[in-house]
């Protein structure tokens, strides 16, 4: 059975672009796997906390030397980790905040990146352990970052990119609402390009499937 997880990270609830693209992506993978379990998190309504020298100690410490606020640091890290081993699917929405990704996000990155359990260091290189998993990224920005000059300063979908794949997911999908804050006329030309992204992404999946 298909196990979405599903993220949220703008603070612009019910508004915001990329949670209600992400949504709408989510809505095609159900109709598409009516059986699919979808597990979602707020990263606005639910924050996690920063790293701070309590999980450091938290993480590295045998378990019964461990504080109770390194306990419950620990376990939140381990429950994330769990959210993520048990998905096939993964939908990531992200807006663009100063050029890279909400803080929100950047903590869920840093509960999930822990070494022998998410990835490891080898003499080789990083091998991430969380493959297998499909991935939809479903990014705003206020810009356009279509064009060369401007996608230098993309340190958002860079960034996340290389983030999932250093963890061992590489089948990553994107989808891009890009002039969200320009003008009315490009905002709305920025949303429906993203809605094309989406169906040609399932007219790919029923394609496949035929
Ligand atoms: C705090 C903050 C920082 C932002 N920084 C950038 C930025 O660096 N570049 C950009 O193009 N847009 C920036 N924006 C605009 C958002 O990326 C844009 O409005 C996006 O559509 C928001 O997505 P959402 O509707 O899902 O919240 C910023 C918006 C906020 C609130």
């Amino acid at each position: 059975m298909t196990h979405i997880l599903a993220l949220e990270s703008s603070i612009n609830g019910e508004a915001s672009v990329s949670s209600g693209l992400a949504r709408q992506l989510v809505d095609r993978l159900v109709e598409s796997s009516p059986k699919a379990e979808v597990t979602r998190r707020n990263l606005v309504e639910n924050e996690l906390p920063h790293m701070g020298t309590d999980f450091m100690h938290g993480i590295f410490a045998e378990p019964e030397a461990r504080t109770d606020s390194q306990r419950q640091l620990v376990a939140l890290t381990e429950r994330l980790i769990s959210e993520i081993e048990d998905a096939d699917t993964l939908v990531i929405a992200a807006p663009m905040y100063n050029f890279a990704i909400p803080s929100t996000l950047k903590a869920w990155f840093d509960h999930i990146a822990l070494a022998g359990k998410t990835f490891r260091y080898t003499a080789e290189g990083p091998v991430g352990f969380l493959k297998g998993k499909k991935v939809y990224l479903v990014v705003s920005r206020g810009g356009d970052y279509s064009d060369p000059d401007m996608a230098a300063i993309d340190f958002q979908l860079p960034y996340l990119k290389h983030m999932l794949g250093f963890l061992g997911m590489t089948d990553v999908s994107v989808v891009t609402a890009d002039g969200q804050d320009m003008s009315a006329e490009r905002a709305k030309s920025g949303r429906a390009a993203a809605e094309a992204q989406i169906d040609a992404l399932f007219a790919n999946v029923v394609l496949a499937a035929e």
